[in-house]
């Protein structure tokens, strides 16, 4: 019987062996290591290609930044021959088109600016909502439009320094007009530009209350729609409305809107440094030599006399 046993335990040891060699457990377990090294370094792969891609991006980011601020706008321009602009010819004093000639403050700014630049002006005339677009894209090379300086704005492009301060939007209505206060335009039409800051105000104060229709040219277009009656009232700024007041005299300023001093600034790519530098300088120089005044006042008084 312990014999038996004895046996049973030695075949069965054999067996152990046996079968412990033909299938080599320690490779398998070295095996299985390996292959869990392995799927850890695939686990890897798409996390670095992933930080490759990024940094591959942010590095074309940066080159293209950089490319932007080393850029010479001046340059350019003078190579041109000619320097561009970007307005919105429908808001006098300041832009305006008479007898198919550009006219007005800001258009006489630009002139100051081309000369600086020793350079011809060409002037784009285009729907305000879309001069910082065409700012963006190289269509232009600065915008002069009455353009006020908000925190939307300076987020895609650069601004000069201001050349104006408004004391906030005029609320023009027709001369017999019974209205005298924000409340009396609700439930009216009222005429804004599309894009401004006095579409952005009445969006802001009338919203749900009054109908805002907006437009994309100011003089003639939403002039001629207030005389019409198609709306009760339109927002312009301060001098604008003064000098469409004058020249219409079925007209009327109804009361102001918007706070005050908002400046006007002359808008160029971001990071056109160099033409900033000299667009600055011209204004600085216009400023100080009570030349600004002057154009301010001569562009005024040319609306003045009423027909
Ligand atoms: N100051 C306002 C703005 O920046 C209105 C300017 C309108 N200018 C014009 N040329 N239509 O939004």
């Amino acid at each position: 019987m312990e014999t038996k046993v004895i046996a049973a335990i030695v075949i069965a040891l054999i067996i152990g062996v046996f079968i412990g060699y033909v299938i080599n457990i320690p490779k398998i377990q070295q095996l299985e290591a390996e292959l869990k090294e392995l799927e850890k370094a695939a686990g890897i792969v798409p996390e670095l290609k992933k930080q490759i891609e990024n940094l591959k991006s942010e590095n074309e980011e940066l080159k293209s930044k950089l490319a932007k601020y080393t850029k010479s706008y001046v340059e350019e321009i003078k190579k041109r021959g000619k320097l561009i602009v970007g307005t919105s010819a429908d808001w006098p004093p300041f832009e305006y088109i008479e007898d198919g000639n550009y006219m007005g403050i800001d258009i006489r700014i630009a002139q100051k600016i081309a000369e600086k630049l020793g350079v011809e002006l060409e002037i784009k005339d285009m729907k305000f909502a879309a001069l910082i677009e065409a700012l963006k894209t190289g269509m232009v090379d600065m915008v002069i439009a009455d353009m006020t300086p908000t925190a939307e704005r300076e987020k895609v492009v650069d601004f000069s320094v201001p050349y104006y301060f408004s004391k906030g939007h005029a609320v023009l209505v027709l001369k017999e007009s019974a209205i005298d206060s924000v409340e009396d335009l609700y439930g009216k039409k009222v005429g804004v530009q599309l894009g401004t800051t006095q579409e952005e105000w009445a969006k802001e104060n009338l919203k749900g209350k009054a109908e805002i229709v907006s437009y994309n040219k100011v003089y003639p277009e939403m002039v001629m729609v207030l005389m019409r009656g198609d709306v009760s009232a339109i927002l312009v700024g301060d001098i604008v409305g003064g000098v469409l007041t004058s020249k219409f005299p079925e007209l009327k300023i109804a009361f102001y809107v918007g706070g005050s001093s908002v400046g006007a600034a002359v808008a160029v790519a971001e990071g056109a440094e160099d033409l900033k530098y000299v667009i600055n300088s011209v204004i600085q120089e216009l400023i100080e030599t009570g030349e600004m005044d002057k154009i301010f006042e001569e562009e005024i008084a040319k609306w003045m006399i009423k027909e």
